[in-house]
C-alpha cells in the first residue's frame, strides 16, 4: 500500500561517492528538502541522520565508488485513494558500484536522440514517478544512444536524466532554471567551475537550431558527470569530438571529485 509503489507519490536523490566521500552532500540534501516541501512530505531525517544513514549504506558496498540512490515515499495508507491521510514516510536507500568513465574514452563523445518535452510542468521537483523520462531513455537506448535532449517549442529544456549544455564562439550557455528542468547537483558544479576559470557562462535558453550548429554539446549528471555529445539525431556536431572547453571543464570536475568535503 506504500504510495511511492501505487502512485509515484515521493521524491529521490542521487548521490556519487567517490573514494568513499560524498560529493556535493549538502546540495543533494537542499535538494532533497526542496522537493519534500513541494509535495507536503515532512522530511523523516535531519540532515546529521541522513548522513549517518548514507555511510551505513555505503558501508555495506566494497566499491569505492559509488551511487546512493535515495528515495522517500508519502508512506503506506489504508485505502488506494488519489487523495491520503497523514502517513509516516518511507524511506529506501540503495547504494551501487560505479566506474567512472575514463577521459580517452569520452574524446570521440556520445549520440544523443531529441524529442520533443511532454512533461509536467514541475520538472523542478525530483519526483520519483519518471514514466515520461523512462520512456524517452528507454528509446534513447534501443536506438544506441545515450540520452534523449527534450525540447519544449523547439526551446532545448533538458535531458530524459541530464541537463544540457552547449558551447558556441566560446561562451556556455545552460537552460535557466525554473519549472521546466531539474536544478542539477552537476548542472551547478559546472557553472561555479566556469565561472572560477573566468570562462563565459549564461544561464540562457537555447532553441534546437542553437544546438545543431553548437561547437560543443555536453550533458551532466551525478552519475554520467560531464558527458560530451557529438551526434544528434545521427548528425555530427562541428568536427565530431569533444571540444577545448570540455576538457576543460572535466579536469577541474576530476580535481573537484577528490577533495574531502
Ligand atoms: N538524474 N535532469 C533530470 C531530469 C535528471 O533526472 C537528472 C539526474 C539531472 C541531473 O541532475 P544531477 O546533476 O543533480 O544528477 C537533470 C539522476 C542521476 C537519476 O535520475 O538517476
Amino acid at each position: 500500500m506504500d504510495r511511492g509503489f501505487l502512485f509515484g507519490d515521493g521524491v529521490y536523490e542521487v548521490f556519487p561517492i567517490y573514494n568513499n566521500n560524498i560529493f556535493g552532500l549538502d546540495s543533494h540534501l537542499n535538494r532533497l528538502q526542496t522537493g519534500l516541501d513541494a509535495i507536503n512530505i515532512t522530511n523523516p531525517h535531519s540532515n546529521i541522520e541522513w548522513l549517518k544513514l548514507i555511510k551505513k549504506v555505503i558501508s555495506f558496498n566494497k566499491d569505492i565508488n559509488q551511487a546512493v540512490y535515495l528515495q522517500v515515499s508519502r508512506g503506506c495508507d489504508e485505502d488506494r485513494k488519489h487523495t491520503h491521510n497523514t502517513l509516516t514516510p518511507t524511506v529506501y536507500i540503495q547504494s551501487t558500484g560505479i566506474q567512472p568513465r575514463t577521459k580517452d574514452s569520452l574524446l570521440s563523445g556520445k549520440s544523443v536522440i531529441s524529442r520533443e518535452d511532454i512533461r509536467w510542468l514541475q520538472c523542478n521537483t525530483k519526483a520519483t514517478s519518471l514514466l515520461a523520462n523512462i520512456m524517452y531513455s528507454q528509446e534513447a537506448k534501443e536506438l544506441g544512444s545515450e540520452e534523449a535532449i527534450l525540447y519544449r517549442d523547439n526551446v532545448v529544456t533538458e535531458g530524459s536524466s541530464s541537463n544540457v549544455f552547449i558551447v558556441k564562439n566560446d561562451c556556455i550557455f545552460t537552460h535557466p532554471k525554473g519549472q521546466h528542468i531539474l536544478p542539477g547537483i552537476t548542472r551547478e558544479v559546472v557553472i561555479k567551475t566556469a565561472k572560477l576559470l573566468n570562462l563565459k557562462i549564461k544561464e540562457n535558453a537555447f532553441d534546437m537550431t542553437s544546438l545543431m550548429n553548437a561547437d560543443e554539446v555536453w550533458i551532466t549528471s551525478s552519475t554520467r558527470e560531464i558527458l560530451p555529445i557529438t551526434t544528434v539525431d545521427n548528425k555530427i556536431i562541428n568536427n565530431g569530438l569533444a571540444g577545448p572547453i570540455w576538457s576543460v571543464i572535466y579536469d577541474q570536475y576530476q580535481t573537484l571529485k577528490t577533495l574531502k568535503e
